[in-house]
């Protein structure tokens, strides 16, 4: 199998959910996963998933999925540390991922702070010419986070607006979280089936 290396990013927008079934597909799929969370989305996860604050994330993940998670490796690195290797450029890793993306640290991906390790490690993915997907969610949109997202997509990032559809036919959650996942995994090249692609003449009663 080709396992890949990602770097995965959960950030205080709402929609850790969107983060943790990514991460079951990643995991199960026997990929190499860097974490960082940020302050605010791991208060985010807590609210939102029932992650409690003494575990850690994957202890989270083995509790909520089972220990198929563990064909994969998961490292957590924390926010501050800038000297975690994938602040590096010279480490290999095949893309990476903010899910969700707030508007804050879209904000400083757009300008290249680099004042964290989630923006460090972003910079370095746009100068290494490697995927990085955005996952953002905020409602409504002001002018300035418009055009951060615009100027985040002309350094090169992919953007997936944290929108599930709804042709689909959901039935959870789940299901809502998958079909997100699913369309960043399709953007990394990676195969899955978190949801059934669409097809005309199976789901349209005419
Ligand atoms: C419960 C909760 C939900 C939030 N949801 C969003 C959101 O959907 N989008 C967003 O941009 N910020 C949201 N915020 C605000 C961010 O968490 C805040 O701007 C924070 O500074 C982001 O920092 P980070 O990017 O380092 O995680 C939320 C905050 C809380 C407490």
């Amino acid at each position: 199998m080709n396992s890949k290396h990602l770097i995965i990013a959960i950030t205080g927008a709402s929609g850790g959910l969107y983060a943790l079934r990514l991460l079951r597909a990643l995991l199960i799929g026997g990929h190499h996963v860097s974490v960082v969370l940020s302050k605010f989305g791991r208060y985010v996860l807590q609210d939102e998933t029932g992650l409690t604050a003494s575990e850690s994330l994957s202890e989270f993940l083995v509790r909520l999925y089972g220990e198929e998670i563990t064909r994969g490796k998961l490292d957590e690195y924390k926010l501050g540390d800038l000297t975690a290797p994938i602040a590096s450029g010279s480490v290999r890793v095949d893309g990476m991922v903010v899910i969700p993306c707030s508007m804050k640290t879209l904000s400083g991906i757009a300008h290249g702070t680099s004042s964290t390790l989630i923006e460090r490690a972003a910079d370095v993915t746009l100068k290494e010419g490697r995927p990085l997907i955005l996952v953002p969610r905020e409602t409504p949109f002001n002018l300035i986070h418009l055009r951060n997202l615009l100027a985040v997509a002309e350094a090169g990032a992919r953007i997936i607006p944290a929108m599930p559809a709804f042709y689909q036919k959901p039935r959870t959650f789940d299901d809502l979280g998958d079909f997100i996942a699913g369309r960043v995994l399709n953007l990394l090249g990676i195969e899955h089936h978190l949801f059934t692609p669409w097809k005309d003449e199976e789901t349209l009663e005419r």
